[in-house]
């Protein structure tokens, strides 16, 4: 592969740092390339898409608010990604695009980089909010080894929808918000997977309860370190920072097109920096 070109379709996008990250892959690996931003209101959607069709790009990302849309323009879709009913990473080759899904498996790959001893059907896990971030989650979770995967979100027919999604060795439990904060002591492992938290001092349930030594993931990487990771480390609990899922689902879509398998090495650490810079 001589040189590889790649980009993103989303809105809002100009402060995204996927070009940075794959910019650094790319170095990383020697690969020749340009990962271009389409920042793309609604009405030009279609446009940006036959625009993306013409220039031929290898490959490109798909963010916010377009993960369902561009489903419609697919030639193929991966099992997954059909059945999380969202896409972040398109494919070309020969001219037709592949759809799949990173998101999920690249948090749960972050996680059991931190914590490999979590993921056993003994440890029970808890995930708040069920909205797009969080399908992807919970089909990646039910993959893994553990029994119990619950579910509590504020409202609950959403929450329903989402355990649509479980697989059969797996038992999803309902609970509202009140609920989960009372029984917090049954869980292992928290995850945290709505917006709530993004650039504001605030919490989507108190963690009072916690468990001593679960672990707690918040998606949201702006802040880094957010209020309910700061609880989470109070109440003794071990923290897992939102940007890890931002850079391994990168990782899987850059071994997606590029073919290649590789370490992240030191790049959690650089992206570490570059996120303090911003805050
Ligand atoms: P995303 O695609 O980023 O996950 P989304 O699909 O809008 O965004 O989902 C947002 C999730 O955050 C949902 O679970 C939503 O709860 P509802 O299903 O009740 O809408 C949850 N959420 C957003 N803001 C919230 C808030 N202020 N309090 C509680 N839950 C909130």
């Amino acid at each position: 592969m001589s040189t590889l070109s790649l980009g993103l379709i989303g809105f809002p996008i100009q402060h995204s740092l996927s070009p940075w990250i794959h910019n650094h892959f790319m170095k990383k690996l020697g690969i020749n390339g340009e990962y271009v931003l389409y920042e793309t209101k609604k009405e030009h959607f279609a446009a940006t898409i036959d625009r993306l069709k013409e220039k031929q790009l290898n490959g490109f990302n798909v963010t916010v608010p377009y993960k369902q849309d561009i489903i419609n323009y697919l030639d193929e879709l991966d099992p997954d990604a059909a059945r999380i009913g969202a896409v972040n990473t398109v494919t070309q080759i020969n001219g037709k695009w592949k759809g799949y899904n990173t998101d999920g498996m690249g948090y749960v790959q972050s996680v059991r980089d931190y914590y490999p001893d979590l993921f056993q059907p003994k440890n029970r896990v808890l995930i708040l909010g069920a909205g797009g971030a969080a399908r992807g989650i919970y089909r990646a979770l039910v993959q893994e080894p553990f029994s119990i995967v619950d579910i509590a979100n504020r409202t609950f027919e959403k929450a329903q929808q989402l355990a649509e999604l479980k697989d059969d060795h797996v038992e999803t439990n309902i609970l509202s918000f009140e609920e989960a904060q009372l029984r917090l002591e049954d869980y292992d492992y928290v995850v945290q997977t709505t917006s709530v938290g993004m650039n504001k001092e605030e919490t989507i349930i108190s963690l009072d309860n916690l468990k001593k030594g679960a672990v707690v993931s918040d998606i949201v990487y702006q802040p880094l370190m957010t209020s309910f990771l700061k609880e989470a480390h109070s109440n003794y609990g071990k923290i897992h920072q939102g940007h890890a899922m931002l850079l391994y689902q990168a990782q899987l879509a850059f071994q997606i097109w590029s073919g290649k398998q590789f370490g992240l090495g030191d790049t959690l650490k650089l992206m570490e920096e570059r996120l303090r810079g911003n805050e």
